[in-house]
């Protein structure tokens, strides 16, 4: 079966506006919409959280990897990824087979003013929060660099702004 798709993938850290921007594009496109948190989250009929606090990281990463497979292999979709689908190569594998890895950056401050607004990310919290995310994003700026066919700054755009650019580069370039 040919699995090169036309999708457009959402990669990045917590707080880089993957949900956000995900539900513009679809609005934009007409596209289906899937959010691995959002199946991740169905299947255990449970919210991150509890699922990190009950289960552990090491089986949310398989449900993650679980439902990156799960994903329509011909269907052209809006997919939005957990901000540590990079760390498993096998992932990022079957995310560049569906089309376009977008890579939605921004600087730590902004990442951490962003995702520490509704207390839900289990891997913040910590004693210091804003230095866990410097220091998970030093650790995975690489590897988003790596998975991604092209990235956006979105720490001075509204989710629209980033819509718009991400549209305008596929288009323009022919990335899918
Ligand atoms: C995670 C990011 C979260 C969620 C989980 C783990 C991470 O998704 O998948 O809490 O490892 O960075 P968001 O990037 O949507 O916050």
């Amino acid at each position: 079966m040919d699995r090169s798709g036309k999708s457009i993938v959402l990669i990045g850290m917590m707080g880089a506006g993957k949900s956000s921007v995900g539900r513009r594009l679809q609005g934009r496109t007409g596209l289906a919409r899937f959010d691995t948190d959002e199946m991740v989250s169905t299947k255990f009929g449970l919210a991150i959280p509890e699922i990190f606090a009950r289960h552990g990281e090491e089986v949310f990463r398989d449900a993650e990897t679980e439902a990156i497979g799960e994903l329509p292999w011909t269907q052209s979709a809006v997919v939005v990824t957990g901000g540590g689908i990079v760390l498993r190569d096998a992932n990022v594998d079957l995310l560049k087979r569906l089309g376009a890895v977008v890579w939605l950056e921004a600087d730590a401050d902004t990442l951490f003013e962003r995702a520490s607004r509704r207390g839900n990310r289990p891997l913040l919290k910590t004693e210091n929060p804003r230095d866990t995310i410097a220091t998970l994003l030093q650790e995975r700026a690489p590897l988003y660099a790596k998975a991604a066919d092209f990235r956006v700054d979105t720490s001075k755009r509204t989710h629209d702004e980033v819509a718009d650019v991400i549209l305008e580069a596929i288009e323009s370039r022919s990335v899918i």
